[in-house]
C-alpha cells in the first residue's frame, strides 16, 4: 500500500475526527481531503495501491446529500478503502451501505467499514465522543485493516441496512441570528452549503439549510443560535430518549 487520504464531509468534525483516527494509525504521513466546504478539485483518481478512508456524518439515516454529491466527484481505481460513517447514537440505518454503494461504482473497493457515533449534533446526546475508549477502538480497527491487507484479503464486509434507502434529508432547524452578530463573515464562509447571505447573514436560505448546526459551533460572538421554545423542548426530549451509550460497529 502507498498512501492512505482520509477524506471526509463533516460540518461538526467528529466524522472527519473517526476517519483521521483510523487513517493516521494506518499511515502517519496519510493526506486529508476535507470536502466540507467545498467539491475535490479535479484531481487524478486513486490508483490500485493507495487505501482511502472516507467518513461522513448519518443525517435521517442516510448520507447528506452534499456529502454524497462531492463524493461521487472522486475516482478510483479498483483502490481499496475503509467506509465509515458517524452518528449521533441514534441509528444509522442505511447511510453506512448508501454510502459503500456509492462508492463501488466510482473504482473503490471497500474492504471494511465503521459506523462511529459521536455527539450529536441537536440537545446533549453523546457529549464528548468520540471520547478516548472509541479512538482506542478505532486504532485497533485500523490495526485489523492492516492485517487483513498484509493478508491479501478482499472479501467485503458485510453491511446492514435496506435498499431503496429510507427517505433522507436535512433537518429543519434552521439557526437565528442575534444582535450580538458583528458581520464578522465567519459564518458566511464556514457554512458548508452556501445558504447564509453574505450581505445579511441573519438570512439564511432554508432550502439549502443542511441543520448542521456548524454556523453556531463556529461564531466567534456566539450569536448565531437555535435558542427557540420549539427546539428547547424537541431537544430536551430527544436527549432523553437517546441517553444510552451505542457502541461503534466494526465490519471487516
Ligand atoms: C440534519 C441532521 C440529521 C441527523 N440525523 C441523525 C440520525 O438519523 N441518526 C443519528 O444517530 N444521528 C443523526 N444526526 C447526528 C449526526 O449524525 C452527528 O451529530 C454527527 O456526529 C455529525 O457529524 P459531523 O460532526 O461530522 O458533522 C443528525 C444530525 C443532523 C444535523
Amino acid at each position: 500500500m502507498s498512501h492512505v487520504t482520509a477524506v471526509s464531509f463533516s460540518p461538526t468534525g467528529g466524522s472527519q475526527k473517526g476517519a483521521l483516527s483510523i487513517a493516521r494509525e494506518l499511515d502517519p504521513n496519510c493526506s486529508f481531503l476535507d470536502l466540507t466546504l467545498q467539491p475535490p478539485a479535479a484531481r487524478e483518481p486513486f490508483g490500485p495501491t493507495d487505501l482511502v478512508v472516507f467518513g461522513a456524518p448519518v443525517y435521517s439515516g442516510r448520507l447528506p446529500s452534499p456529502a454524497a454529491a462531492r463524493f461521487s466527484m472522486l475516482r478510483g481505481q479498483n483502490t481499496p478503502c475503509i467506509v465509515t460513517v458517524t452518528y449521533g447514537n441514534r441509528d444509522f440505518d442505511d447511510a453506512l451501505l448508501e454510502l459503500a454503494q456509492l462508492v463501488t461504482p466510482l473504482g473503490f473497493r471497500p474492504i471494511a467499514a465503521a459506523a462511529l457515533v459521536a455527539q450529536h449534533t441537536y440537545g446533549e446526546i453523546a457529549v464528548g465522543r468520540p471520547d478516548q475508549a472509541d479512538l482506542e477502538q478505532n486504532v485497533l480497527f485500523a490495526q485489523q485493516v492492516r492485517q487483513k491487507l498484509d493478508q491479501g484479503g478482499t472479501t467485503p464486509p458485510a453491511i446492514p441496512g435496506n435498499y431503496p434507502y429510507r427517505e433522507g434529508g436535512a433537518g429543519a432547524f434552521h439557526p437565528r441570528t442575534s444582535e450580538a452578530c458583528v458581520h464578522c463573515g465567519t459564518c458566511v464562509r464556514e457554512c458548508p452549503v452556501g445558504a447564509i447571505d453574505a450581505e445579511d447573514p441573519s438570512r439564511i436560505d432554508a432550502a439549502h439549510c443542511l441543520s448542521c448546526f456548524r454556523c453556531i459551533k463556529v461564531c466567534p460572538t456566539k450569536a448565531k443560535n437555535m435558542d427557540t421554545p420549539a427546539y428547547r423542548t424537541f431537544a430536551a426530549a430527544f436527549s432523553l430518549k437517546l441517553r444510552e451509550r451505542r457502541d461503534n460497529l466494526y465490519l471487516l
